[in-house]
């Protein structure tokens, strides 16, 4: 599935399986498995930055990391997700911070974090050649306004506003729309409701896609969020091989002959 158009067209039909990579090795690894999107996701700051939230990811971390997958990509669609406050704040600049992506990170694609204040930005974009992947429900770089990663879309209002906002963002020109930890059967309304396709993430089994951070995925987080599933334990993976590794050193059997060269024509220096 190689591009964007692709994506968009998806909805309803097999499943669109996306997974964020934040470097070039993971991203191939994710490619060859033949996942259809990579999201280069303002969750490296939680998963490889070391903070707490999303919110101090830059424009820069951003391009770098998916400058970083784009070059390690050859099929799957690549989708910048773009940090708190370099969009919607004013126009210009969020384009600027938006067209970074396509024209120095190679991405096909951003995503943004969407409420009423991107309704217009989508279609800006859009009009000029940035496709966007819109993103409703829980919106982490909220968390301050929220007070937590909670559910939501749980009472009818909130529901009928997110279904009322994702119309506007299908209509202003996204090309696919991320439900993040929002009840399943909301989830599924608003995917009845649209033609672009859904992406999941705790947001049920009817989404049209589904998404997981890479390092919860295969077992690489300290933590994960309660919607994730573990496919591995990676984790446990490095920790014997780093565990290894410093009792080959301490025991005196690594370096080996096997990884050692000695230089005939050096004589002896003392
Ligand atoms: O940053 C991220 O990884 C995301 C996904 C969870 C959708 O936004
Ligand atoms: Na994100």
């Amino acid at each position: 599935m190689p591009t964007v158009r692709d994506v968009r067209g998806n909805a309803g039909d097999e499943p669109i399986t996306m997974l964020t990579a934040y470097d070039a090795p993971t991203a191939s690894v994710v490619d060859d498995a033949g996942v259809d999107v990579i999201l280069v996701g303002d969750s490296v700051g939680n998963a490889k930055l070391g903070y707490d939230t999303t919110l101090p990811v830059t424009v820069d971390e951003i391009a770098s990391a998916t400058a970083a997958v784009s070059r390690a990509t050859e099929d799957a669609v690549v989708v910048a997700d773009m940090p708190f406050l370099s969009f919607g704040v004013e126009e210009g600049e969020s384009i600027e911070h938006c067209g970074r992506m396509l024209k120095e990170a190679d991405a096909d694609a951003v995503k943004l974090e969407s409420g009423p204040h991107t309704v217009e930005l989508t279609e800006r974009l859009t009009d000029l050649g940035i496709p966007v992947m819109a993103h409703l429900g829980l919106t982490p770089q909220h968390v301050n306004q929220l007070g937590g990663y909670f559910r939501q879309g749980t009472d009818q209002s909130a529901a009928e506003r997110m279904l009322d906002l994702a119309r506007e963002h299908e209509d202003a020109g996204a090309f696919s729309l991320v439900l993040e930890h929002v009840p399943a059967n909301v989830a599924s309304d608003v995917t009845d409701a649209l033609d672009i396709p859904t992406i999941g993430i705790g947001a049920g089994p009817d989404t049209d896609g589904q998404v997981l951070v890479v390092d919860d995925a295969i077992g690489l987080s300290e933590r994960s969020p309660p919607f994730a599933e573990q496919f591995g334990d990676v984790r446990a993976e490095m920790e014997n091989a780093v565990e290894g590794y410093v009792d080959a050193v301490e025991s005196g059997e690594f370096p080996a002959e096997e990884h050692s060269h000695v230089e005939e024509d050096v004589d002896s220096l003392y």
